[in-house]
């Protein structure tokens, strides 16, 4: 795929898009991103990406961003340029981020705020291995310490940075972060464990995530009829789960099988996250295969519910 940046109404490839030294998103993170996975030209639950898009950008004061009808056509145009692959096979990631736009060096958001710096760009999707999907993740405990906003996907990360960066070193795959004793999510995932039968996952509200990913395991739960309870599981709790699973965009489900260097359960991936997973994958399949392309009326399209 080669690659091609939309940039503030441009169409670049990658090595020509610059931005300037002073965008407030290099120097003060000041700016929200979004993650999409696509098949062919066919992005899984558009809708909800860009609905939570447009609320990042308003939870940090920024408002003059491109319709959802807008990114329709902008994408459509980068998916061409970039060559997309229209079959249902062919599978990317689409990277978009938003920053406050270029000013001169101030914390104060300057008035009138200057154009936000918009750019989106497609990428290969990363790849996980099928013993990852067979025998599931190792987890690693760590302290949870982003700030109280959570639910807006900020593109300040370095917590989440240095999280994973110690669960790696800690021989495991993720972090699974923990405030206050309570299991809230992972660096760059939402966290479920299974008890009982049942599915346990933190409620939303500033202190996760939404995940989009997060949203469908909870349709999937709900057509498989396995109960899910949205409440905060301390870690000790988790730590006694069945189960225990991973949600993202890029993942959909990951089983987990081991925290903190101790087998979850039996230390094989259970029931529950297996049906989980197939269901999740089921759903977003039939959802791509009722789906529209980009540039074809996606937006407008009454077959997009989501
Ligand atoms: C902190 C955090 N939680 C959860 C998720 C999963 O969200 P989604 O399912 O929308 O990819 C992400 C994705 O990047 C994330 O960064």
């Amino acid at each position: 795929m080669e690659q091609w940046v939309y940039l503030n109404g441009r169409y670049l490839p990658m090595a020509e898009a610059m931005v300037p030294v002073e965008d407030r998103g290099y120097q003060f993170a000041d700016g929200i991103y979004d993650v999409l996975k696509l098949a062919g030209w066919r992005p899984v639950r558009f809708r909800d990406h860009m609905k939570r898009l447009r609320e990042s950008c308003e939870g940090i004061l920024i408002s003059d961003i491109p319709s959802m009808a807008e990114w329709e056509s902008i994408l459509a145009e980068l998916a061409e340029r970039s060559g997309l692959s229209r079959s249902l096979e062919s599978q990317c990631i689409l990277y978009i981020q938003v920053t406050r736009g270029v000013a001169p060096r101030n914390h104060l958001i300057p008035e009138p705020q200057p154009q936000p710096t918009i750019c989106a760009y497609f990428k290969a999707a990363p790849h996980y291995t099928p013993e990852q999907r067979a025998y599931g993740v190792a987890v690693s405990a760590q302290p949870d310490e982003r700030w109280l906003r959570c639910h807006i996907k900020a593109i300040g990360l370095l917590p989440v940075v240095l999280a994973k960066h110690a669960a790696r070193k800690a021989g495991a795959f993720e972090a699974l972060l923990v405030r206050d004793g309570i299991v809230t999510e992972a660096a760059s995932c939402n966290v479920f464990c299974v008890k009982d039968g049942a599915v346990f996952t933190h409620p939303e509200g500033p202190l996760i995530l939404s995940g989009i990913t997060r949203g469908i395991v909870l349709d999937a739960a709900r057509r498989l009829g396995i109960p899910v309870h949205e409440q905060p599981v301390p870690l000790s709790e988790f730590r006694k789960a069945d189960e225990a699973f991973l949600s993202s965009t890029t993942m959909n489900v990951m089983p987990v099988t081991v925290l903190d260097g101790v087998p979850i359960g039996t230390g094989n991936v259970g029931p529950i996250t297996r049906a989980v997973a197939a269901e999740v994958e089921a759903i977003i399949r039939e959802e791509l295969e009722a789906g529209v392309d980009l540039g074809a009326g996606l937006v407008a399209s009454s077959q997009v519910g989501k």
